[in-house]
């Protein structure tokens, strides 16, 4: 009686947790999809592939996802704010889906180094 609550306990534990892992996985995949649609590693690098000047491969360490955000739809302000002094200045994306923008920023936000 105890083993089967605590069983029933943990499978529903299990079951609460999983879509919020998989929907968060799905996102990531999404957004990567979203750099490379938009061509971001002509300016940047990540794992070592695209343009070196600007690796990613830590930013989600960085920078907070409201930040990562602010860099793809207003990367002028953020470019003053964090006095950025690469050419050519990084351009604004203010035209993307929401849906693909909250899937860049989850794939920015995973970019750490352990
Ligand atoms: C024309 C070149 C260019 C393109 C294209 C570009 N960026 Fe940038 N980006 C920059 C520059 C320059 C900076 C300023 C920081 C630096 O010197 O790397 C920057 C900064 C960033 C930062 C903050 C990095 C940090 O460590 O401070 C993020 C995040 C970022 N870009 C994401 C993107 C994403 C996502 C895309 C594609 C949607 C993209 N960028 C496309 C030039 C570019």
């Amino acid at each position: 009686m105890r083993v089967s609550a605590v069983l029933a306990a943990a499978t529903l534990a299990a079951a609460v947790a999983w879509p919020a892992a998989a929907q968060d996985a799905a996102k990531i995949e999404r957004g990567k999809q979203v750099y490379v649609e938009q061509k971001c590693k002509l300016c940047h690098s990540i794992g070592g592939e695209g343009n070196a000047k600007g690796p990613l491969d830590d930013v989600g360490s960085k920078f907070k996802a409201d930040e990562l955000k602010e860099w793809i739809v207003n990367p002028q302000a953020m470019t003053e704010k964090h006095k950025a002094t690469r050419k050519p200045a990084m351009k604004a994306y203010p035209n993307l889906p929401a849906a693909d923008l909250e899937a860049l920023v989850a794939y920015m936000g995973s970019l750490k180094k352990k």
